[in-house]
């Protein structure tokens, strides 16, 4: 925050960048980004990798890359991005639950460093690729992904773990025992090195990792395998109120609950944290075009976005904080609902914002923790153009991803 109360992030002030790129805009701060890959490499060491679903472009991948983690991708369209960063393919790992051929092609040809096997077909698939590649190529370390049948406290939509998903392997129903079989036999053509286990994402509570690790252990202990990847879902607190443990406090309580379920001391456990690494890192502004009194109902606050740049709160019914970079530290009495500018009533923004009392039209106002899951899932709902990134480091910016432009959103229509 800047002398007057008007908000200042690394030193610079966030007005007077909204003057020259516009709104809307996330804004991130690269340094807390740093920071938070750091602790992931402290606390996991070097395999650490970062999820980039919850945010990706060139520069964000170059970044986690400097910082020494690896990242984790989960399709074609983010294995090309972080190549394009010039991350080196070993320090890649690649997810998805419908790899195609093509996708399992480039993983093969940028050498990815894991590949993290979801399906029975898929397993087919690497070995029909091993068969038609030159020999003397060496095989893929792969990771096989287990569901342990954990229901983690989180919302349905976000939730992986449990026997009914769509994702890896299940425990509990023999698959997990099969894959292993099938991935090891000579035809398979690639090198099992580890298993991989995710419950779901924005989980608070440490115990719903401690009993994931607890079903999987012995599982795991009798594979002789010697990497674990607990992958990611650590939450972070969005609305005021709420509180997350750190990522040092998430490895410690996994790396305790592995020693405790009789995983050996030898075993390399890793993570994928995407938004515990990137969503409190940015803010999103928007501008406030027309404030509609609804007398006894509510105050409408109809802002330049919406759902096209955060669908959290539409997907999951996600709450954010929103507040006037003009005058951070005013009071927030006002309660509105804060809504885009979509053809749809649902497209909420902030469904019971506290705001000050003289938020007004023309009003530059932002929404917190915006960092993850937002440019990411981005759409041109309605067509409208996807706003620009901007990293902000040292009292200077820069535009890491440009604001989309109508020539873009035509420049697919035949
Ligand atoms: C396999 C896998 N790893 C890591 C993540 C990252 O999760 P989060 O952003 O909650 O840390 C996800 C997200 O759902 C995932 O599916």
């Amino acid at each position: 925050m800047g002398a007057t109360g008007r908000l200042s992030i690394a030193g610079v002030d966030v007005l007077g960048l909204v003057g020259e790129v516009g709104t809307p805009v996330f804004v991130y701060d690269e340094e807390h980004i740093r920071r938070r890959c750091r602790e992931a490499r402290r606390a996991f060491g070097p395999r650490v990798a970062y999820a980039s679903k919850a945010f990706m472009c060139k520069a964000m991948a170059a970044l986690v890359h400097e910082e020494g983690c690896c990242i984790d991708v989960s399709t074609g369209g983010e294995l090309a991005v972080a190549l394009a960063a010039g991350v080196p393919g070993e320090r890649l790992v690649m997810h998805g639950n419908n790899k195609s051929m093509e996708e399992l092609e480039a993983a093969r040809a940028a050498g990815v460093g894991r590949v993290v096997v979801d399906s029975f077909d898929e397993i087919d698939r690497l070995a029909t690729l091993s068969q038609k590649l030159p020999h003397g190529r060496p095989a893929p370390k792969v990771w096989a992904r287990v569901t342990p049948g954990v229901e983690a406290h989180t919302h349905e939509y976000v939730m992986t773990g449990q026997d009914d998903s769509k994702f890896g392997f299940g425990l509990a129903s023999g698959a997990a025992e099969e894959a292993l079989h099938r991935l090891r036999s000579e035809f398979a053509g690639v090198e099992l090195v580890g298993l991989h286990v995710h419950i779901g994402s924005q989980i608070f509570a440490l115990e719903s990792f401690e009993l994931a690790l607890s079903v999987i252990a012995q599982f795991f202990e009798r594979s002789g395998l010697e990497e674990l990847c607990m992958g990611g879902g650590l939450g972070v607190p969005y609305v005021a109120g709420e509180s997350a443990p750190s990522i040092t406090e998430w490895a410690e309580a996994i790396k305790v609950a592995a020693r405790r379920a009789g995983i050996a001391e030898k075993t390399v456990i890793s993570a994928e944290p995407g938004r515990a690494i990137v969503a409190r890192s940015a803010i999103t502004c928007y501008t406030v075009g027309t404030v509609k009194e609804l007398p006894g109902l509510r105050t409408y606050v109809s802002v330049d976005g919406g759902m096209s740049d955060n669908p959290r709160p539409v997907l999951y019914g996600s709450g954010y904080e929103a507040f006037l970079p003009r005058d951070v530290p005013a009071e927030r009495p006002r309660v509105v609902t804060v809504v885009g500018k979509h053809c749809e009533s649902g497209d909420v923004v902030v469904r019971d914002a506290h705001v000050p009392t003289d938020l007004c039209v023309g009003d530059v106002l932002a929404t917190p923790v915006t960092g993850a899951y937002g440019h990411s899932m981005a759409s041109n709902y309605n067509k409208v153009p996807r706003p620009p990134v901007v990293f902000v480091k040292d009292g200077s910016w820069r535009v890491v991803v440009r604001r989309e432009t109508y020539e873009d959103l035509l420049a697919l229509d035949a």
